[in-house]
Formats: C-alpha cells, sequence, structure tokens
C-alpha cells in the first residue's frame, strides 16, 4: 500500500518509537508522585518541556502538554472567551474560513450559549487560500479579544502570514491585552520554522501525530500573564489549566520528534518532501481536467489538492484505496466521514462542483520516488 494520507496522520519516525516504548516500559510510574521513580518520570517531562520551550523561543513554563491539537484549540478558544466574558458583556472573536473543525466546533458551541454576547466575525478570503492582514485589521473593534487564524491549512496545505498578523495584532491596542492571538500550527510544525514570540503570538496549538510523533499527546503555547481560565478540573496539573495526569512516553515522544527539526538533515528532507511534490503535481497538472486548490507556492511542501473535473471526490478515493493507493478527500479529520470540502467551498465560491471534486494527497519523509510514480499511474488510470 502506497500511504499518501499523512497530512491525516504520519507514521511514528523511529527513534521516536524507540524513545516512546523505552519511557512507557522504565518511566511508568505517575510523574506527580513523590517516590523516585514518579520524579524520574517527571523529570524526563520537565526535560522535554525545556527543550520544546527553547525550540520555540518560549519560557519554560509557557508550554503545557495536552492530548493534540483538538484539545489544545479547546483550551485556548473556550479557555479565553470565558475569561473574558467575566470581565466584559460583549466579546468578539475573529477567524478564516478555512479553521479546522477543532476551532470551529468550540467556537460555535460557546456562541450558542451566550447568543448575545459573543460575535463570531470571519475574514474573507480569496482562491489563492492566503489570508489578507488588512482583512484582519479591518475587523478588528475594541471588544475583539481574541485573534484565531490555523497557520497552515490541513486540506489545502496553504500557509498565512502568521508573523505580520502577529505584529499588526500587536499595534492595534498597546494598552491592553486583548485582542489575544491564537494559531493552530498543528500541520505547521514540522516544515515552517516558527518562534512564538517574535510571531506575537499568544497561543499555539501543536499536535505529535502529524509530526511523526504518536497520537494522543499535543502541547498548547500560553504566553505567561494571559488570561485564560481551564476548561477542566481534576488535580490541577499542567499550572492548574489542564488536568489529567501527564502522558509521559507521548511528551518523550513529542519532545524527540521536535528535536529532530533541529538536525542539519532535517531540511534537506523538507527540500526532498518538496522536490518529490512538485514532480507529481506537475505530471497530475498535464492531465487537463485537473486544477490545483490553493496557492502553489506558499503552501506546505508534503501537500498536493487537488479538483478532478467531473469526477466525484468520494468514488476517487474508494478506487484509489482498491488500487492500493491511501489518498483522501477534503480532511480526514472530521469523524471518518466524508463531505464535501467547505475549505474548496470557501476558496471556489463561483465553482461550488470543486468542493466535491477534490482530493487530498499528502506526502512524508519517508515517501519515495518509486511511490510518486505509481501514483501518478493510479491516479491517472482511474481518471
Ligand atoms: C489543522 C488541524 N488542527 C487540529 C487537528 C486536530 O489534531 P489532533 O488530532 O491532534 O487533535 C488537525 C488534525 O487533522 C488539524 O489538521
Amino acid at each position: 500500500m502506497i500511504y499518501l494520507d499523512n497530512q491525516a496522520s504520519t507514521p511514528i519516525h523511529p527513534a521516536v518509537l524507540k524513545l516512546t516504548t523505552q519511557v512507557m516500559q522504565d518511566n511508568f510510574a505517575n510523574p506527580h508522585s513523590q517516590h523516585m521513580l514518579g520524579q524520574k518520570a517527571m523529570h524526563i517531562i520537565d526535560n522535554t518541556r525545556k527543550s520544546i520551550a527553547d525550540y520555540f523561543g518560549v519560557q519554560f513554563s509557557e508550554i503545557i502538554f495536552t492530548s493534540g491539537a483538538t484539545e489544545s484549540n479547546n483550551i485556548a478558544i473556550l479557555g479565553v472567551i470565558l475569561q473574558a466574558l467575566q470581565t466584559r458583556e460583549k466579546v468578539e472573536i475573529i477567524t478564516t474560513p478555512i479553521e479546522h473543525s477543532a476551532v470551529i466546533a468550540p467556537i460555535k458551541a460557546i456562541v450558542n450559549q451566550y447568543p448575545n454576547r459573543i460575535i463570531h466575525k470571519v475574514a474573507p478570503i480569496d482562491e489563492s487560500g492566503i489570508i489578507k492582514v488588512e482583512d484582519i485589521q479591518n475587523l478588528l473593534t475594541p471588544d475583539t479579544v481574541l485573534v484565531s487564524i490555523i497557520h497552515a491549512n490541513n486540506e489545502i496545505g496553504t500557509i498565512q502570514p502568521i508573523r505580520d498578523i502577529g505584529r499588526m495584532l500587536k499595534k492595534y491596542n498597546p494598552d491592553s491585552v486583548y485582542p489575544l492571538f491564537h494559531s493552530d500550527g498543528a500541520q505547521a510544525v514540522w516544515s515552517e520554522e516558527i518562534n512564538f514570540n517574535y510571531s506575537n503570538l499568544d497561543l499555539y496549538s501543536i499536535s505529535g501525530h502529524k509530526m511523526y510523533a504518536p497520537k494522543g499527546i499535543g502541547a498548547l503555547y500560553i504566553k505567561k500573564n494571559t488570561p485564560i481560565n481551564p476548561i477542566m478540573y481534576g488535580g490541577g496539573q499542567e499550572y492548574g489549566i489542564r488536568a489529567g495526569t501527564l502522558n509521559t512516553p507521548g511528551i518523550a515522544g513529542l519532545g524527540e520528534a521536535i528535536r529532530l527539526l533541529t538536525l542539519p538533515e532535517h531540511k534537506e528532507m523538507v527540500s526532498k518532501v518538496k522536490n518529490l511534490r512538485n514532480t507529481l503535481l506537475d505530471k497530475l497538472l498535464q492531465i487537463e481536467s485537473i486544477t490545483l486548490n490553493g496557492d502553489r507556492q506558499t503552501r506546505l511542501p508534503q501537500n498536493i489538492n487537488i479538483s478532478i473535473q467531473n469526477q466525484n471526490s468520494e468514488k476517487i478515493v474508494i478506487a484509489a484505496d482498491l488500487a492500493g493507493l491511501a489518498i483522501s478527500a477534503g480532511s480526514a479529520c472530521h469523524s471518518g466521514a466524508m463531505q464535501e470540502s467547505e475549505v474548496i467551498k470557501a476558496i471556489s465560491p463561483n465553482n461550488q462542483e470543486k468542493s466535491k471534486q477534490s482530493i487530498r494527497i499528502s506526502l512524508s519523509q519517508f515517501t519515495t520516488e518509486e511511490e510518486i510514480e505509481q501514483t501518478y499511474d493510479i491516479i491517472k488510470n482511474i481518471i
């Protein structure tokens, strides 16, 4: 089977697997226990927290561990809004039309609870799939408490100008802590270097299984003094923001995956993936019925998203599966259900058919040239 659905989930890197299983076996004690074994587990967590904080240019206590980007997004969004509602009558939140459901769903839920007090504004987007800084700026008011922008899109792979948006937001109301700036970085961390301080971010969500670490582990950056409420309660772990016994093996694995990003060969790996992606994309675009969705340049190196005229996404994905190729239609993260893509709809307002004809092909650092050739043949045959 050729696996080109790496934006749904990557395989685990062998070095990550080795460390994760070793920690699972040797450091099973509760990291919050006082005895030596518990302290050893906590020592692993502390070291990992330190190296992750260093990698992103922030402080040790500004990184909390979660179960993944869904939880990180929920804490960021609900936590900030619930806190703001304590001191403000009206709160506004700004997002884009191409956010992941792990951002949209918590916003919808909280707006339903406080329909007269929360306004959700969505910035416009064009065919490129890239947000313009001024379009966010135009929506800001003194009531804006949170701006949440996906760093790299999970379907079309477009990368947003996070640093420019951060700089603009910082200047908007320098005397107030608001508007806070959150970004969902689940898809971005593997290929895009980011320093949370330079980007003026207040919150940033990370997911392990999009970057060769296990599923069920993630992190949230919360800048010091960010006004935020917990959304679940228990043993007060993670500075009182995320209760629950910490996942020592998952945390060690996430740390190892981030350490791999610092190796000199990492950049080469990213360019290798980009070259393979370009080879496949160039060939696919020679087929007349195929068009690319989203900007060609400002996109993740592993991402291809195309629409195929007069073809149905679901049928293509099933035919590809039967031919030994795993790809996806729209976003795979919506509990397995195939739906037409809201992201493609948003960037193709004049051709809504495209959202039913789109497929995503996402490479990994383990993808080979032969696999790329076979993928082209399979897709061409299906069409
Ligand atoms: C952009 C984005 N955000 C959030 C998530 C959810 O991440 P997790 O599976 O770690 O909860 C995904 C998963 O596909 C994603 O692509």
